[in-house]
């Protein structure tokens, strides 16, 4: 059953985006109340919940615009209940669902019942993103309209797990989607040149004799959907950017005006092509790990905002289809519970962003592009409460079977991270704490 929102919770000594001094923030009736000095609040509402900060900080609710989570058709690897608990204690408030499941969301009832679990569920905002074509065919157009006009608004559509390819099918969505004030999101990839392709292109392939998915065929279907939303005055977004190149060609649209957006995915800021030679299936994702060169691009790119946030890209899958031959592995791994260590490593710890910088690209930004006007809002009296508080100096190590995905299928397994969410609030409510869902 949904929560009731109306219970109101201290949340004692935390910074606001890591800066300044400690302060109190009184949730109330699920908005932020009132903010004020630590220690100086002397008057709470009746049965108010107390929640120690210990000087962490807070920030935004995270919002993911790019998870899996295999609900309808693949229960045994996450459901939307195990998702959005993953979700909630990754500090996120809001998440979409990307619709390769069984079957496909490619109509509007599907759309509305994935919304109406997540709500019943109530640990986090679980939205579906609806796909382009029926049934992932790439062929006809799915019931865009009427799952833009349905319970879950739909706004966001994509293939994702497969690309449009067919340049005339991309440009008539495109044409739809804008003409409803919706997104087409891409997972670029000319299929004809990846083919039996399993990793990255490049030497580390040719040497562990692996078939390689070169960055061409990413950065060619980028290159020419720019020029189709560009003649079709559309949004298009590029899903978990891989490559230095789609980061150039991101630049150069940008300078023609072109409405175009992107995201990045933690693994593709942090691993690359050297863990291959492990040949441990779980690395194996799409697109593939690419080279160092790739992740100091693409980091650079989020740190000046030409790539606009980060996505997890979570893609839970069974033990027999990652703990085998790397040639016969599915393709993606977790990310929800993850993320904001991944993150904190790759660009705070390392002095290339702010805790504010975190705030926008897994916050702002995204709530921004989706077009959500409860998330991703500044900590500020009156706005809702969707919240996360981060311990900067948790130290956790990583073990797949403990995380609440249902599949376990971490790349990070056994690797110690220093920051992690213990709070996160959606609505004013306490949703994960510590590491466990509020169930
Ligand atoms: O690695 C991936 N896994 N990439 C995708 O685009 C799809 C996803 C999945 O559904 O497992
Ligand atoms: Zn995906």
């Amino acid at each position: 059953m949904k929560k009731d929102t109306m219970t109101a919770l201290i949340i004692r000594n935390v910074r606001l985006y890591g800066e300044g001094d400690a302060v109190d923030v009184l949730v109330h009736d699920g908005r932020i109340d009132n903010i004020a000095d630590h220690g100086t609040l002397t008057t709470l509402p009746t049965e108010c919940e107390e929640y120690d900060g210990r000087g962490n900080v807070l920030l935004p609710g995270f919002v993911d615009i790019h998870v899996h989570l295999r609900e309808p058709g693949r229960e045994d690897t996450e459901t939307i209940a195990s998702g959005s608990a993953a979700a909630a204690i990754g500090g996120f408030t809001a998440v979409y669902t990307m619709p390769n499941t069984n079957p496909v969301i490619d109509n509007n009832n599907l759309a509305e019942m994935v919304w109406s679990k997540g709500q019943e569920i109530g640990l986090c905002d679980v939205y579906p993103v609806g796909s382009i074509t029926v049934g992932l065919q790439g062929k006809e157009l799915s019931e865009m309209g009427l799952m833009n006009k349905g319970k879950a608004q739909v706004r966001w559509f994509s293939d994702d797990g497969k690309c449009v390819n067919n340049p005339l099918v991309m440009r008539r969505a495109l044409e739809y989607a804008a003409g409803l004030g919706a997104t087409i999101a891409q997972h670029a990839e000319e299929d004809r040149l990846t083919e039996g392709a399993i990793a990255h292109e490049g030497p580390m392939a040719a040497k562990l004799g692996m078939k390689g998915w070169p960055r061409a065929a990413e950065e060619s279907i980028v290159a020419r959907d720019i020029l189709l939303a560009r003649d079709a005055h559309a949004h298009i977004h590029v899903c978990h950017a891989s490559t230095k190149g789609t980061v150039e060609l991101l630049k150069w649209a940008h300078e023609q005006g072109v409405n175009i957006t992107a995201e990045v995915t933690p693994h593709h800021l942090l691993l690359n092509d050297s863990v291959l030679p492990t040949y441990n299936g779980v690395y194996r994702v799409n697109p593939p790990l690419r080279e160092e060169s790739d992740n100091e691009a693409l980091q650079q790119a989020l740190i000046d905002g030409v790539i606009d946030c980060v996505a997890t890209d979570h893609a839970p899958h069974g033990s027999e289809e990652t703990c085998c031959e790397f040639a016969k592995a599915a393709n993606g791994m977790l990310g929800l519970e993850t993320s904001l260590a991944i993150m904190a490593q790759v660009m705070v710890e390392s002095g290339r962003m702010t805790w504010r910088d975190i705030a926008r690209v897994m916050s702002e930004r995204p709530a921004k592009l989706v077009g959500l006007a409860d998330h991703g809002r500044p900590l500020e009296v009156g706005e809702p409460a969707n919240l996360t508080v981060i311990d900067p100096d948790a130290g956790w190590c990583v073990h797949g079977e403990e995380l609440a995905s249902i599949a376990s299928n971490t790349p990070y397994e056994g690797m110690e991270f220093r920051a992690r969410p213990v709070l996160t609030v959606l609505r004013g409510r306490v949703t994960a704490r510590d590491g466990e869902a509020a169930l």
